[in-house]
């Protein structure tokens, strides 16, 4: 029948009706989803990620490090660095410790006393004296090395490093592996030619 009361007209209100719905059903959808995310943004406001527990851990004494030196030193928690002698005012500023762990696929960079730069051999990736990537591929992917702090006491040289705890409750200490100072070449191959530790020996706070 043409005036909608029909079985013709009954359907077209069942689809118009089944449309509104849906409709209704999408909105609601999208605002659950618009709130859940607000509230995700919210809640990682208010209970930021704990930093990280870092611990002052010796190095060396200031004395032992020639400009270009550079120790190659792994934290308790396992992680490695370098930390090269860029300066002679024998304050912290003449110090940086980057990262070992190269940024693009994780090989070992060492520090060139000689040529003023962090150098990873898997790749030729390069690295600027404060950890920035100039060459190769880090560079492509304007990456960097991680840095951490340090500071000098009493003509003590000492680095600020992720925690590991003991049993007991103590704090783990790191360890230096090897004193780089003065390496010629284009550096190694971690993997073929592991650190030797150099008798320094296992250091602490
Ligand atoms: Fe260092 Fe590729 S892993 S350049």
């Amino acid at each position: 029948m043409a005036d909608g009361t029909g079985p013709e007209g009954k359907d077209r209100e069942d689809r118009r009706a089944f449309l509104d719905r849906s409709s209704k059903v999408a909105m609601a959808a999208g605002l659950v989803g618009g709130y859940g995310s607000l509230g995700a943004i919210a809640i990682r406001y208010l209970y930021p990620a704990r930093p990280e527990e870092l611990s002052w851990q010796y190095v060396a004494r200031v004395e032992e490090m020639d400009l270009g030196d550079a120790v190659r030193y792994r934290g308790p928690a396992g992680e490695t660095h370098n930390i090269a002698r860029q300066g002679r005012d024998g304050t912290s500023e003449d110090f940086i410790a980057l990262s070992s762990t190269c940024p693009h696929l994780g090989c070992q960079v060492r520090w060139e006393g000689q040529h003023n730069r962090f150098f990873c051999p898997c790749h030729g990736g390069v690295f600027d004296p404060a950890g920035v990537a100039i060459e190769g591929p880090p560079a492509e992917a304007a990456q960097r090395l991680s840095r951490y702090p340090l500071k000098v006491e009493g003509g003590l040289l000492h680095i600020a490093v992720p925690v590991r705890r003991l049993a007991n409750g103590e704090p783990a200490h790191g360890e230096v592996l090897a004193l780089d100072g003065g390496v010629e070449g284009p550096g190694h191959d971690p993997c073929l030619a592991p650190d030797v530790s150099r008798g320094k020996g296992t250091r602490g706070a």
